[in-house]
């Protein structure tokens, strides 16, 4: 029999799960027979009916090309498409529009930061990472210093999973000239301590990047007060559409920084003698923007934005207790990330289970994980393991199906361990 008698401390919360659920169809389907259990969020989050009918009305009403200025649907899809970038002005607290991007996603704004900061490096300069990195704060850095012969050296983590802030310190040097760090770890969960770091890479001229993408579906981060140069994430985490993310960065740099990519939208005047750029944003914006995609973003946040924040974290954090509680009902099962201050992110290994194994039988019961490498390697090196399984909870996931994940990691640990 299944024994999933821990006892619940923290079962009730303000936050009305049922009726959030409600707000996004693709939850109430069966997968393989079964209620589908979605529990992958990290590696892509569900869609609420506001940002599906928000993209299929701008379609049905609005849809022509931006910033022509030639008729009355370029002008409706110019508001629509200019007012999504002010709702993430507002959702990142940035001074001004000026300073949002709109990119691909994180990895290409970290792209693009990584290749306008290549001029101002030079060989033996030193750009400092965590050993926690997704791979997209990694590899673009490491491409940037191939270039230059500048060097990317990572900062240590602890068994925990926490940064080792002695390492950090030990770290910098006169050589240091970019920080680039992860606000929350993919695969731990982990919530890194950003502002600090901030603080002390900029008493020494240090440029920080912070890459927000994992922290965002769980908290609203405050650009001005972090005092980061650069943050970015994707809205397909953020509850929004796939194709298109965000670059904040700091109007002067963004000036001093040389465009990406050509083409359209981003010039000013081209001719064969000699092209100049637009403004920004724009300088930044090569070709036909991802128009509808902005707009889903956009009804994203304003969607975030209506529910109870407090409310909303707080059912979060009772996902992660409930899930830590029901960790000693499963034999050999051990969480890698176990860190003071998480998001609802839990990696594990099952003595003789190997990850993919854990994640088909999960599936064959409708539950929806992710296992393997997390775009992590380094991290999974410095643990030991292939990779993982890891459960990446949103806040429209219930405490029973944090039970029904541990009854169906029970059933396969007695059937196959
Ligand atoms: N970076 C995403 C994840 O962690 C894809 O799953």
């Amino acid at each position: 029999m299944t024994d999933l008698s821990v006892a619940n401390s923290a079962s009730t919360t303000a936050f009305d799960v049922e009726a959030v659920r409600r707000d996004f169809p693709i939850l109430s389907q069966q997968v393989n027979g079964k209620p589908l259990v979605y529990l992958d969020n990290g590696a892509s989050a569900q869609k609420p009916v506001a940002v599906l009918d928000a993209m299929d009305r701008y379609y049905r009403e609005m849809h022509s090309n931006v910033h022509r200025g030639a008729h009355t649907l370029g002008d409706r899809a110019t508001a629509a498409f200019e007012g999504a970038r002010e709702t993430v002005r507002n959702f990142v607290n940035a001074a001004s529009t000026r300073e949002i991007i709109w990119t691909r996603g994180t990895t290409e704004a970290i792209n693009l930061v990584a290749n306008g900061l290549a001029p101002r490096l030079k060989a033996g300069d030193e750009i400092l990472v965590s050993h926690m990195e997704h791979h997209a704060n990694i590899v673009p850095w490491q491409m940037i210093a191939e270039r230059t012969g500048a060097k990317v050296v990572p900062i240590q983590v602890t068994p925990e999973g926490e940064l080792d802030l002695d390492s950090f310190n030990s770290l910098l040097n006169d050589r240091t000239r970019i920080l680039a760090i992860t606000h929350v770890s993919n695969v731990l969960g982990t919530v890194n301590p950003v502002a600090p770091l901030i603080e002390q890479a900029k008493k020494r001229g240090i440029l920080t990047l912070v890459d927000g993408a994992q922290a965002v579906p769980h908290f609203k981060p405050d650009v001005q007060d972090l005092g980061c140069d650069f943050y970015v994430f994707s809205s397909h985490k953020l509850f929004g559409p796939t194709g298109i993310g965000v670059l904040y960065g700091k109007a002067q740099l963004l000036e001093e920084m040389p465009p990406y990519q050509g083409g359209g939208e981003m010039i000013e005047r081209v001719s064969f003698e000699r092209t100049t750029w637009n403004v920004l944003p724009y300088k930044f914006e090569a070709g036909t923007p991802a128009i509808a995609e902005a707009v889903g973003l956009g009804a994203a946040i304003d969607y975030l934005d209506s529910l109870d924040r407090g409310a909303m974290e707080a059912a979060e954090k009772a996902l992660l207790e409930r899930a830590n509680q029901l960790v000693e009902t499963v034999p050999g099962m051990e969480i890698i990330g176990t860190a003071a201050n998480k998001v609802p992110v839990m990696s594990f290994k099952i003595a003789g289970l190997h990850p993919s194994d854990i994640g088909t039988l999960l599936d064959q019961q409708g539950i929806a994980i992710r296992t393997g490498h997390h775009c992590a390697m380094p991290l999974m090196d410095f643990y030991g393991v292939p990779g993982t399984a890891r459960v990446s909870f949103a806040f429209y996931n219930t405490l029973d199906e944090v039970d029904k994940l541990f009854t169906g990691l029970q059933k396969i640990q007695r059937l196959f361990a």
